[in-house]
């Protein structure tokens, strides 16, 4: 099982934990994990380097305090391991230049950015990703729904070489929980819930201020009408309220809908609010207390790249052998 996640902001959201992380820490118990901060991803779209280097650290404590164990899993931060890079490479020689521009996330982003702004890098960052995962020969890959057609691409490529050079690579599924797939902005309840979304208002961060996450909820679009109701569709507000509520508390939406019946919006969002603070707090804590001791974090990123290339490094080996790469002398 592999999973990976960006350094591109202060703090992982709401989004991320609830379509991803969340996933990632039971996963310890039933698969071997490997769990990556995908830096060489992050710097795609231009980068901070001094911000890098922090926000590499901050994501990794962050994975650490929301439940991943290094006894239990594999974390580490992607540069560390080349065969990342090296396998990208063959990867790319494999993907048609048609097949890489048909991504909708590059042709989203590139959009915004235009042509002449936007980097080869972000063009071949799907195939990157698809290194990324089948180096581990991973078979899940738990993420949210906006990733799907990099997994889709991951397959294509892992049949691709397996039929071109022989059977090499585990062609992964992806392990996406339909409930929490895509948690919304809490402005914009049908955009997906983003570290670009167009206001700072819409974005829930583990890391921000408590009282702060407060007067967000708080002040969440809703929709017309007054009865809590579950309806993607006519009230999506409410109901991406109820999904992080539900996900959060382990409740049901049913029996939510149910306790707030004949209560305002209001009530659930000043609740919800509660519920949300309650649970960051002790994440915050235990982020903060793993980046005090910096060093003692890198020593553990230095654990994980050893214990990820021991994987990575076989299959690289036999990828370059498959292809007829000479091995070196
Ligand atoms: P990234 O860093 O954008 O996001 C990390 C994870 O969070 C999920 N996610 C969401 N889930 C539900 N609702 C949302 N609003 C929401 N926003 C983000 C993402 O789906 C993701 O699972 N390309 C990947 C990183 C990556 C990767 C990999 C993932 C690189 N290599 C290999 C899996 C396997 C990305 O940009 O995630």
């Amino acid at each position: 099982m592999l999973s990976g996640i960006q350094p591109t902001a202060d703090s992982f959201h709401l989004g991320n934990y609830l379509g991803a992380l969340r996933n990632w820490v039971p996963m310890q118990e039933t698969h071997d994990t490997f769990y990556c901060v995908v830096d060489l991803h992050a710097i795609t779209m231009g980068h901070d380097p001094a911000l890098l280097r922090k926000r590499t650290r901050v994501s990794a404590a962050q994975l650490l305090a929301v439940g991943l164990d290094p006894e239990r899993c594999t974390l580490f931060v992607q540069s560390h391991v080349p065969e990342h890079s090296q396998l990208a490479w063959v990867m790319n020689c494999l993907t048609g230049f048609g097949e890489a521009s048909r991504m909708t996330q590059f042709k989203d982003k590139s959009a915004k950015q235009g042509a002449d702004r936007t980097s080869v890098g972000l063009f071949t960052y799907p195939i990157l990703q698809a290194a990324d995962i089948l180096l581990y020969q991973a078979d899940a890959v738990p993420v949210g729904e906006d990733q799907r057609q990099h997994l889709e691409l991951t397959r294509d490529l892992a049949q691709r070489f397996n039929t071109t050079f022989g059977p090499t690579f585990t062609v992964p599924a992806p392990y996406i929980i339909k409930d929490t797939a895509k948690i919304t902005d809490l402005q914009e309840p049908t955009a997906k819930m983003s570290k670009s979304a167009s206001t700072a208002n819409g974005l829930v961060e583990l890391l921000e201020e408590p009282s702060r996450i407060a007067k967000k909820i708080k002040s969440a679009v809703t929709d017309t009408g007054r009865e809590i109701l579950f309806d993607p569709v006519n009230k999506p507000g409410v109901s991406n309220l109820l999904t992080i509520y539900a996900a959060l508390t382990g409740r049901t939406i049913e029996e939510l809908v149910e306790s707030y019946d004949g209560k305002g919006y209001g009530d659930l969002k000043k609740e919800l609010a509660e519920v949300v603070v309650e649970f960051v707090k002790p994440i915050q804590e235990r982020t903060r207390a793993y980046l005090d001791d910096p060093s003692q974090l890198d020593k553990l990123l230095a654990i994980g790249a050893e214990k990820a290339r021991s994987v990575a490094a076989p299959t690289l080996a036999s990828v370059y052998d498959r292809i007829g790469f000479l091995a070196p002398g």
